[in-house]
């Protein structure tokens, strides 16, 4: 694969921007935006809360696996995963072959801001949602880490976000990228 057809994979928690900065990348960068989230409602005709509900996370998790090992055939693509796709190995690794695996990383209060009011996200609906988001970036901070570059989005907005990865990635792996 020549390197400018490598895709672009973003990782990090709910609520911290993957979809919209995607999009945004994919645009400034000729790329075509895809959201694994996205893809597996369409596959299933159903939302990802009534996936949960109905058939259960597990059932989910392999149609997350499922439509990655999808995705990844794709060139010249930005990803978008979702929240947990980390947490299995076999995700990563399908992803890295494909692409450079870049995380939004955000701060609690960010996560909370962004998701405040949220009912689209099975694993938030609780009732100290404060709570379960320190407890759950805290489990998954290990697999987060697992990135090529991170970007600390807290206090930047989406340009510089965008403008952030697209700087790295030109001197990155996929330096030689038209973009
Ligand atoms: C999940 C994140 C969600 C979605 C599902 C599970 C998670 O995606 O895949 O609700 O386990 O973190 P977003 O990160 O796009 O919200």
């Amino acid at each position: 694969m020549s390197s400018c057809q490598e895709n672009i994979v973003l990782i990090g928690f709910m609520g911290t921007g993957k979809s919209t900065v995607g999009k945004h990348i994919a645009q400034k960068t000729g790329r075509v935006f895809v959201d694994a989230d996205y893809e597996i409602e369409r596959l299933e005709h159903m939302p990802i809360s009534d996936i949960f509900s109905v058939k259960g996370e597990k059932y989910f998790r392999d149609k997350e696996t499922a439509v990655i090992k999808e995705l990844v055939q794709h060139q010249n693509t930005v990803i978008a995963t979702g929240g947990g796709a980390v947490l299995r190995s076999e995700n990563i690794r399908h992803l890295r072959q494909t692409g450079v695996i870049i995380h939004l990383k955000a701060d609690v209060e960010t996560i909370l801001r962004n998701t405040a009011k949220d009912t689209k996200r099975p694993l938030l609906q609780a009732n100290d949602v404060k709570a379960r988001i320190v407890s759950m970036l805290a489990q998954r901070q290990p697999y987060y880490e697992q990135h090529d570059y991170e970007v600390d989005v807290s206090h930047l907005t989406v340009e510089q976000i965008v403008d952030a990865i697209i700087q790295h990635t030109k001197g990155g792996r996929i330096k030689d990228a038209i973009i």
